[in-house]
């Protein structure tokens, strides 16, 4: 499987001060006196039991030598380097990942499949090629980021250097961890937004110069008992009725908007996000199209959901729909005091002596330029790609299927 072409990830390469991607962390730092090695049974219990001191969600040891004896590239021990004469080292610290099929992959990103327990199946053996590299877990205390630069080595092999890494994220820093190494926040996969999956395209990386890296930490696995929030684009009166129902009680109810100036007929010129907790509405965002620019409206988190991240979800998967669209520009009216919301959202005012009123709020300009990708959908996409639902273009539409039977008008 190409992820890159499964996962709807129309994205640039991240770059910028404080980023050192995966590929290029400079194996010397340090390096010199680590060695990484598969580990025998006891060790991986001595690692997963310590990581597990300050992880306590991870998966048993017995699941950690099922998956290392299954793919012995699955799991790796950071050990430093004995002096001449010594034995091995004493193991330092661990870097696991689980090579994932397809259909594993694909489980894992719907929340189907328990990471902590990989059934047999959704994984590949060591001399497939696997679908993505998910990073299962790193502990290595004051070492990561040395320690994931002799891994990667590891992983720069042919059958592995093309293939895409994915992580996920609970923590702030969890996902600044993610960022310095080059990884893409969030994931857009059958039609619905993973804010908590991290994906890194090996194809960015090619090419860049090595170096040092600055970002010492443990990533965390998410919690098993973390409550899903998950964002879609909205396709049916169902999902409609819902975004409608969170504006109704945030805009009309909240900020006491009369109802016409609410939907103001141009619900039906534009595409709405959904965030939802289980099947509870929570947040809404709506998207209109102009020629040269998309513009974010009608964002509301309904306020028990509020300062948990949704609304900064919502914006974070706008932005990557709009850019998957070929937009450059993400324009917004912001409420004047919520002003701070929106630049920590990479927006900047237009204009920032001129702002303007409407029902009732005083509001200003903003904008958020975005690099659309090389492969936008724009003229010259696969037909059959663009009439693919809205969001989910990483597979085969409803539309494609019906392309199996034989045109009526084929002789016309
Ligand atoms: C604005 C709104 C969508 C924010 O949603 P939210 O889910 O609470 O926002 P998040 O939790 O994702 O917050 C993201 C960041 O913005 C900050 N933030 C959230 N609300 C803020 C506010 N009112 N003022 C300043 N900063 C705010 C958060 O602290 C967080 O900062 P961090 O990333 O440094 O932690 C929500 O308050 C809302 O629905 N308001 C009513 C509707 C509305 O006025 N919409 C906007 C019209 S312009």
């Amino acid at each position: 499987m190409n992820v890159y072409k499964r996962s709807s990830a129309f994205y640039s390469t991240p770059s910028g001060p404080g980023v050192h991607p995966l590929d290029h962390l400079d194996k010397h730092y340090l390096c010199d006196r680590l060695a990484v090695a598969t580990p025998c049974g006891p060790e991986i219990d001595l690692l997963m039991d310590r990581a597990r001191l300050e992880l306590p969600g991870i998966a048993r040891n017995e699941v950690a030598r099922r998956v290392s004896a299954d793919n012995p590239d699955s799991f790796w021990v950071i050990r430093r380097k004995p002096a001449a004469g010594e034995g091995p080292g004493a193991p330092r610290g661990l870097a696991a990942f689980l090579m994932f099929n397809e259909n594993g992959f694909d489980a894992l990103v719907r929340g189907e499949l328990d990471a902590t327990d990989p059934p047999r199946e959704a994984l590949v053996g060591q001399h497939e090629r696997p679908a993505a590299i998910y990073v299962w877990l790193v502990h290595a205390k004051g070492l990561v980021a040395p320690a994931l630069s002799l891994v990667m080595e590891k992983l720069k092999t042919p059958l592995y250097r093309d293939v895409d890494l994915f992580a996920r994220a609970v923590t702030r820093e969890g996902s600044q961890f993610n960022d310095s190494l080059g990884f893409r926040r969030g994931l857009w996969w059958d039609g619905r937004y993973h804010h908590e999956f991290h994906h890194y395209r090996r194809d960015w990386h090619l090419g860049a110069a090595p170096l040092v890296p600055t970002a010492v930490r443990t990533l965390a696995p998410p919690p098993a008992d973390a409550r899903p929030i998950r964002i879609k684009v909205a396709h049916g009166i169902e999902d409609l009725s819902k975004a409608f129902a969170v504006r109704a009680v945030v805009y009309i109810g909240e900020q006491d908007c009369p109802y016409d100036e609410e939907f103001d007929g141009n619900d039906f010129a534009g595409g709405h996000l959904l965030a939802l907790a289980g099947d509870e509405p929570v947040g809404c965002a709506r998207i209109r199209y102009f020629g040269a620019f998309a513009k974010l409206e009608r964002l509301a988190v309904r306020a028990q959901y509020r300062r948990r991240g949704i609304g900064r979800q919502l914006v974070e998967a706008a932005t990557e729909f709009v850019r998957a669209k070929g937009y450059d520009t993400l324009y917004a009216h912001a409420q004047k005091r919520l002003v701070p919301f929106w630049a920590g959202q990479g927006f900047r005012l237009v204009d920032p002596r001129k702002s303007f009123a409407f029902s009732d709020f005083e509001y200003v300009e903003i904008v958020k330029s975005v690099t659309p990708p090389a492969d936008a959908i724009g003229l010259g996409a696969d037909p059959f790609l663009v009439i693919r639902p809205e969001g989910a273009w990483d597979r085969p539409g409803i539309l494609e299927r019906s392309a199996e039977r034989t045109p009526q008008n084929a002789t016309a």
